[in-house]
């Protein structure tokens, strides 16, 4: 059977990988500045966190909700008392666009309204309500399209007063940075305006940090740059460190009953010890310290590289903007560099989301790669094209 082809892949076969290094089928190694999406937050193969995936592993992988199991409420525990939100309850699902659904759908049966306010530029998966609250029609198919949602440009308080004033939405559905977006965010006074909006006319307000949380803005959620409080806080990415583990964190002012959500996978024992053992790196070695700190590093250095237009983004959740489409700079960065970054929505933004435990020498030797690529970008005759 082939692959359904839907990913335009990069001709690399990485093979194994360790701290922010991957190392390809001919032993070539490369410096993943990416993260695998955003994924890899305290580094692959982690010692800490394969000695608790291979003891968990040899217990017990995996049973069904119907049972007890009290890894979930463990890590209820630890995931409320590092990020300091003790007064939402947990739900345990799978990925992102899981997170996101189950969020959306919390706000909808909470104010038997249907109606979401999204905003532009915004992603925030690829399933039913989640795909028509991502604004890209491109990836919509008309199933989705029957969802109702109002976007609002970021940052625009007159469109959206105007538009929550309807007072016909279930949810607004926010990224404290836009991710796949490329990198945009919404200001403190905006956000505290949209939290405001939101309690007065009784609207749930969803903080998707399904890429930023976890650490990786500087702060455990990027919210908590703003003072606000969301009623509900949607996870997944950096989580479970590449293993596929997603959440939802629900205020307590939302009862639950029996069956209303649900998963077969989500919240399994081998999930719930991933995730336990990337809170535990996260706390043990201050590796959100450590993002908030090399932001500053970063920027830094970006300062001096004069084809930089702009640096967007906080924490380690971080784009470099220039006045050129990055997409060949990022395939030569791969095939001559061996250096893995990402690339966003806005084409002329480059990704930088590398696991949290990141150094300032790993940094330099990004900027040396980049500074390398654009210089013989300046130099035409000196850069060979890649194949
Ligand atoms: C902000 C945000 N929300 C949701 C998602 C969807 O997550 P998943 O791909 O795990 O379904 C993504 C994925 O990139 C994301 O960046």
């Amino acid at each position: 059977m082939k692959l359904f082809d839907v990913y335009p892949l990069y001709d690399v076969t990485p093979v194994s990988a360790q701290g922010i290094e991957v190392i390809d089928e001919n032993g070539q190694t490369y410096f993943d500045f990416y993260g695998g999406h955003a994924v890899i937050s305290i580094g692959h193969s982690h010692p800490h966190y394969i000695n608790r995936m291979t003891e968990q592993l040899e217990k017990m992988a995996f049973y069904s909700n119907s049972i007890k199991n009290p890894l979930q409420v463990e890590l209820g525990k630890k995931l409320g008392a590092l990020s300091n939100c003790e007064d939402y309850q947990l739900f345990l699902c799978s990925s992102g666009a899981e997170a996101n659904e189950n969020a959306l759908k919390m706000a909808s049966f909470h104010t038997n309204k249907a109606k979401v306010i999204a905003f532009k530029n915004s992603f925030h998966g690829r399933t039913s309500a989640a795909v028509a609250t991502t604004d890209n029609p491109k990836i919509s198919a008309p199933l989705n399209r029957q969802q109702l949602v109002d976007f609002v440009p970021l940052n625009d308080f007159e469109a959206f007063e105007k538009t929550i004033s309807n007072c016909t939405h279930c949810a607004v559905i926010l990224e404290a940075i836009q991710g796949v977006g490329g990198l945009d965010q919404p200001t403190t006074d905006f956000y505290q305006f949209v939290a405001q909006k939101c309690q007065e006319h009784k609207v749930v307000l969803i903080a998707d940090e399904v890429q930023s949380g976890f650490g990786r803005s500087g702060q455990f959620f990027a919210f908590q740059h703003h003072g606000v409080q969301p009623d509900i806080i949607s996870i997944a990415k950096g989580m479970g460190n590449g293993f596929p583990v997603g959440g939802v964190l629900i205020h307590n002012q939302f009862e639950p009953w029996y069956g209303q959500l649900g998963t077969t996978f989500g919240g399994n024992h081998l999930a719930c010890v991933a995730t336990l053992a990337v809170l535990e790196v996260l706390e043990n070695e201050n590796l959100i310290e450590n993002a908030a700190q090399l932001e500053d590093y970063f920027r830094e250095k970006a300062s001096k590289v004069s084809k930089i237009k702009r640096v967007k983004g906080c924490g380690l959740m971080l784009g470099l903007e220039f006045d050129f489409e990055v997409s060949e700079l990022r395939k030569n960065l791969i095939y001559r560099q061996h250096m893995f970054t990402g690339g966003s929505a806005n084409k002329k933004v480059l990704r930088f989301l590398p696991a949290l435990n990141i150094t300032k020498t790993q940094i330099d030797l990004f900027f040396e790669g980049l500074g390398q690529e654009l210089s013989k970008m300046s130099s035409p005759k000196a850069s060979k094209p890649v194949p």
